[in-house]
């Protein structure tokens, strides 16, 4: 793991960083998700499957709560799951708090512009980022995602979607209007399923879907 450096700098990106938000995410993300991403990152997990001597990426990690849980189950020579935010704040927390566990790496990074050779992860996840990013950056975001990992290899993602009854609806436009985003608008308008059908993965599918607004998705390269 990379010694914490609070100020490295945040590298350019249109997404919407949570710098600000850095210091009390944690506390704000169970009210955002209805208390659920403790279910959210349980099913990821059982789909990812990471084990072994696996290298996994978290894009748009957070403060690396789900990464941590990943690196846990690693084991081995190559082993590493590897969390990426664009927020420096984000992962000097995430660094704070992997203390000393093994397999485990926090960059500061963006999405749509992976510092990591061509088929160089197992497997990748992203928990509720691609509402933080516009129509372009999703697709180019997944094209780097395809890109990173190995044939085979799978690509789960958690995120707002279309909702599906009058309750999901009620929380994802509470969201928008709330936050002013008009990535989430997207997402809602179907753009993350759209972006995720036009790519080369194969095998797309949603495998669940939560709450009526938050669909898990899985991909296979
Ligand atoms: C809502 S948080 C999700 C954090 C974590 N995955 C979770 O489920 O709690 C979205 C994260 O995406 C990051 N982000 C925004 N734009 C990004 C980009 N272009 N590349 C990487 N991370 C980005 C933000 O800084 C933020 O930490």
């Amino acid at each position: 793991m990379s010694a914490p450096s609070p100020d490295e700098p945040a590298p350019r990106t249109r997404g919407r960083t949570l710098d600000h938000a850095a210091a009390v995410y944690d506390l704000l993300a169970p009210v955002m998700t209805l208390g659920q991403e403790g279910r959210y990152r349980k099913l990821a997990i059982r789909l990812l499957n990471p084990q072994g001597g696996d290298r996994v990426l978290d894009v748009g990690c957070g403060t690396g709560i789900l990464t941590r849980q990943i690196a846990r189950r690693l084991a081995g020579a190559g082993a590493c799951a590897v969390g990426l935010d664009a927020a420096p704040k984000m992962i000097a927390v995430a660094r704070r708090r992997a203390a000393s566990l093994p397999h485990l790496r926090f960059d500061v990074g963006v999405a749509e512009a992976l510092a990591y050779g061509d088929a160089s992860f197992d497997g990748a996840v992203s928990t509720f980022f691609f509402h933080h990013i516009d129509a372009d950056l999703k697709r180019r975001s997944l094209a780097e995602l395809l890109r990173v990992l190995k044939p085979g290899g799978k690509l789960i993602i958690v995120d707002v979607d279309v909702p599906s009854n009058w309750f999901g609806r009620l929380c994802a436009w509470s969201g928008y209007w709330l936050f002013k985003q008009e990535e989430i608008r997207e997402n809602i308008r179907g753009e993350l399923r759209r972006a995720l059908a036009d790519t080369p993965f194969r095998e797309v599918s949603r495998v669940a879907h939560f709450s009526g607004y938050v669909t898990v998705f899985q991909a296979v390269k």
